[in-house]
């Protein structure tokens, strides 16, 4: 097993999970899933293994990143193409008679006018025409596929990417647009007969959740079944660390791991990579100085300026998603919350969020405290610690707490 940290891993490389891995196949026998998660934890390599998994039950599995998708148009494009190889694939005896209907979509969807921003009431026109006709394009390549008689598996990356950047392209119709693309999934897709032979599985970094709420289209992702991706148990993080360890000959004891663990606190796959990255890298230009006493900085390596960029996205989603003062706030409270490694109470955050608001309702400034201590709950930046008999709203990782301090330091 490799030290990769960064890009998804599969076979070897794709470290325990195989409970989940199971688990999620056996909901797409009846279910569709929504698996969203801050970045890195694992999405797309779990969701690999999860089609690594169909397919050896016979189903066809094709992945999709529509990441770099501005529009619905961009979205039928990439998924036609990913299609076209498992369409050839098929028996001759299935694809007969509809092959043909299957390649001249391409050619449908290439006719296919989506509007442009900014040109006012012929765009909003224009965009009521694009719709139907991407739907009924959409529709048809869904009918082929149960037409072929196959499970099949479309693992959608990066869906809520795409939606935000159909909301920024087009501030006329954009939200409008997106409520039409979610209701496709939620509405013509179940629609079809035996649609039950396609199932999706879409991922993405949180930010669909929010942005749902905000536009009050909750409903529409309601039935995808939502799932998450905890973080690795001690017993499994120290596991992986010894694979890792075997792998570069680095003579880690069972105390040191626990203790490389223990300093994460958030085993996530993806911040034991990095710790035990740069455990390696000073373990090679220290090797007279015993493991143990180098996790430490180990862990400060993680978060100095140029090895920092995995912590910077925690930040710029607060911008992202919540409005400006909101995502102020935020942060605000975070940097509270960073002070202490066992976390802060939560009179005492709301308090400093109080002095934010001095010109609000008690009852406002209320609500808004609950309100973003729910989404950085959810969203994994901490978690309520009771085991001191008080409640302390602490950080899940804490190389992220770290990072969080030195950027509010001078
Ligand atoms: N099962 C695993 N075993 C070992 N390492 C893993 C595993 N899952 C994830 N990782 C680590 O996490 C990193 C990121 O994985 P992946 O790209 O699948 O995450 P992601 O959630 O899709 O990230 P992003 O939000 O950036 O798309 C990998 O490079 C690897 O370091
Ligand atoms: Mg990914």
């Amino acid at each position: 097993m490799d030290n990769i940290a960064g890009t998804p891993v599969e076979g070897e490389n794709f470290f325990g999970r195989s409970t989940e891995v199971r688990r999620l196949a056996e909901i797409l026998d009846n279910d569709d899933i929504l698996l969203l998660g801050p970045r890195r934890i694992g999405k797309t390599s779990i969701c690999r293994a999860v089609m690594a998994h169909v397919r050896e039950k016979s189903w066809h599995a094709i992945e999709i990143n529509v990441a770099s998708c501005q529009d619905e148009l961009a979205f039928l494009e990439k998924l036609h193409t990913a299609l076209a190889p498992e369409m050839a694939s098929l028996s001759s005896k299935i694809k007969e008679g509809f092959i043909a209907t299957f390649d001249a979509i391409s050619a449908r969807i290439k006719s296919i006018k989506i509007p442009i921003p900014g040109a006012g009431t012929a765009s909003v026109d224009l965009a009521e025409s694009a719709t139907e006709d991407w739907i009924a394009v959409g529709n048809e390549v869904l009918h082929l596929l149960v037409q072929a008689n196959q499970h099949w598996l479309i693992y959608i990356d990066e869906l809520p990417i795409m939606l935000f950047n159909m909301i920024r392209n087009d501030t006329a119709t954009g939200v409008k647009r997106v409520r039409r693309f979610l209701d496709w999934f939620r509405n013509d897709v179940r629609a079809l007969p035996d649609s039950h032979s396609v199932r999706w599985l879409v991922s993405g970094s949180v930010g669909l959740d929010t942005l749902v709420q905000q536009h009050g289209m909750a409903d529409t992702i309601n039935s995808l079944n939502h799932q998450n991706l905890a973080a690795f148990t001690d017993e499994v993080a120290i596991a992986m660390l010894f694979k890792l360890a075997d792998r570069y000959q680095l003579a880690l004891d069972q105390d040191s791991a626990a203790k490389l663990v223990a300093a994460v606190q958030w085993a996530q796959p993806y911040y034991l990579q990095k710790a035990f990255h740069y455990l390696r890298q000073r373990v090679s230009s220290n090797a007279d100085v015993d493991i143990a006493s180098q996790i430490e900085f180990a862990i400060n390596d993680m978060v100095q300026p140029g090895s920092d960029n995995d912590f910077h996205h925690w930040e710029h989603r607060l911008v992202q998603q919540l409005s400006s003062s909101d995502a102020a706030h935020a942060i605000a409270l975070l940097g509270l919350a960073a002070q202490d490694a066992s976390g802060v109470r939560p009179e005492n955050l709301l308090s400093h969020l109080q002095g934010r608001m001095p010109n609000d309702s008690a009852e406002k400034q209320r609500e808004v405290f609950i309100n973003l201590r729910d989404i950085l709950q959810r969203d994994a930046y901490w978690w309520p610690d009771e085991s001191s008999g008080n409640k302390r709203y602490r950080f899940h990782l804490e190389p992220l707490r770290r990072w969080w301090i030195r950027r509010n330091t001078l």
